[in-house]
């Protein structure tokens, strides 16, 4: 079934970021030519235009980093803890200085709608560094009273494409407050803000390898995995690499923290407050083109309320608008790359085929570039490829449940465990039902809600270790 969506006058971004021609590796505090003399290309996936060029990584240029980080390692966690907290400070202040830049060119390099990257990754890519700034030099007393902990090392961190500067946000900013060094490695599709944070820690004047960036393919996120040097792997990206990094460092006595995929439950009782729960499962849906290891992508509605709340999203899903990332009306921008691309449709063929009913919002898509309209499924089996896969795209399973015991039991059955949502109106029921959901974060009545002082992470195989508050710090201390 096809809903014709609503148009809106452009409002487009004026703002363009300084991008330049080639981009080099950053390591030990300068940019430097890969080994091989290879770069690739990054693109726009919203109009497959070049951007830049950037180096490519191999084992040899990995291993110049990692000594380069060991080096900065020495360096780094010798500084005073109020020092390092200084310098954190300083890169926290800059990105959030530069954060039209910075959101223009994450949505130019990955295709989130600007609104997003304006009012969501870059300003909590910057909270992250302030947030664990301020922990740098507290750590001492806080956490084992009069005993400093000690930091583990080089720590290699392999980032994906859904939240660039965020997640490299995520995974820097604990591990310099705990005193490590960093080798990080953007992935293949969006390297440009890694690049730029890359920039501003080069003028923050940090020592030099303490942060160093390397970028490439899943051949150089292997190479950092299997490099002997480094003390620590910190992964988000798919539960299949994911496994595959656990196996080779299985013996080796690495620290290992892996944040991997999702198919988080959404749960809707009868008695929540209906519109708020449509804007609810819009925002864990559609919220980066569904692009999110957390989206609410399997919908559980309460079977009373199921034909209302498919009634009120058909008419939802035709106001959201679809084009231009740099729009600041877009609602659904670029997705990612063409092979993402390419998996979402061959899920939803999957989904049709197996005999789920397909509703997606009819709009015209750009001539160029790779685009899915907002779509979701009704009629689907628990057993359904499209109930049980990440599709990692703006594509939602609906289905139904009668009884609180029945929802909880839909809800974990899944491979994964990373999050869930419930809405109800009922205080006492959202508590029960979090208490007997296998995720590592539960939403009640709201979705995709983020903070760094909150921990994130998951059950089963979407992974295991913490990022943020308390309990992330403690997976950078030894
Ligand atoms: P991926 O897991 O291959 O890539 C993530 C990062 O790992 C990238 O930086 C990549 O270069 C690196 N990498 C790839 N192979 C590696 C290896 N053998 N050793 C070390 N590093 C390696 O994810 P991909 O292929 O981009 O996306 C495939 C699917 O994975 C998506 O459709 C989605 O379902 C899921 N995914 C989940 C994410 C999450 O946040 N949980 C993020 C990205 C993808
Ligand atoms: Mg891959």
């Amino acid at each position: 079934m096809a809903v014709t969506a609503f148009t809106y006058a452009p409002a487009p971004e004026r703002v363009r970021p300084k991008i330049r021609e080639r981009y080099g590796l950053f390591i030990n505090g300068a940019w430097t030519a890969p080994n091989s003399e290879r770069y690739f290309e990054t693109i726009n996936p919203a109009d497959e235009t070049v951007l830049a060029q950037v180096a490519y990584a191999e084992a040899q240029d990995v291993d110049r980093a990692v000594r380069a980080a060991r080096k900065g390692f020495e360096r780094w966690s010798k500084l005073k803890p109020a020092d390092r907290a200084k310098l954190i400070y300083r890169i926290a202040r800059t990105i959030t200085e530069r954060s039209r830049e910075l959101a223009v060119l994450e949505s130019m390099n990955g295709g989130k709608p600007i609104r997003e990257s304006r009012d969501f990754d870059i300003p909590e890519a910057g909270a992250h560094f302030f947030y664990h700034a301020g922990w740098a030099d507290k750590l001492e007393w806080a956490l084992r009273a009069g005993e400093m902990p000690a930091p583990i090392g080089v720590c290699g961190q392999i980032v994906p494409w859904n939240f660039p500067l965020l997640m490299a946000a995520w995974k820097l900013a604990p591990a310099l407050a705990c005193g490590n060094s960093v080798v990080l490695k953007p992935a293949e599709t969006t390297p440009l803000t890694a690049l730029a944070l890359a920039q501003i820690i080069e003028e923050a004047d940090l020592p030099a390898g303490v942060v160093n960036i390397v970028t490439g393919d899943g051949a150089t996120g292997a190479a950092l995995v299997d490099n002997d040097g480094i003390d620590k792997i910190a992964f988000t990206g798919s539960t299949d690499v994911g496994k595959v990094i656990q196996r080779r460092l299985a013996g080796k006595g690495k620290r290992i923290t892996l944040e991997l995929g999702g198919k988080a439950a959404n749960v809707i009782f009868a008695d929540a407050p209906l519109d708020q729960a449509v804007e609810g499962i819009v925002q864990g849906i559609y919220f980066n083109q569904g692009h999110v290891c957390c989206a609410g992508s399997r919908l559980l509605v309460e079977e009373s309320v199921h034909d209302d709340i498919v009634a009120r999203l058909t008419s939802r899903i035709r106001t959201l608008r679809l084009g231009d990332p740099l729009d600041k009306n877009t609602d659904i921008g670029a997705i990612n790359s063409r092979v993402q691309l390419e998996k979402i449709h061959e899920l939803v063929r999957s989904g049709i085929e197996q005999g789920a009913t397909f509703v997606q919002a009819e709009c015209e898509l750009p001539a160029r570039g790779f685009f899915f309209p907002a779509s979701f499924f009704t009629n689907v089996h628990p057993s359904h490829r499209i109930a049980r896969e990440e599709i990692f795209g703006p594509v939602l399973s609906i289905m139904t449940f009668r009884t609180p015991d029945e929802a909880i039991e839909k809800a974990n059955n899944t491979p994964y465990g990373l999050s869930a949502g419930i809405w109800t109106a009922e205080g006492s029921k959202n508590m029960w039902i979090a208490q007997h959901l296998r995720a590592g974060v539960v939403w009640c009545n709201t979705f995709n809600k983020f903070d760094p002082s909150s921990p994130f992470g998951g059950y089963k195989e979407s992974g295991f270790g913490r990022e943020g508050g308390v309990h992330g710090l403690h997976e950078y201390l030894a």
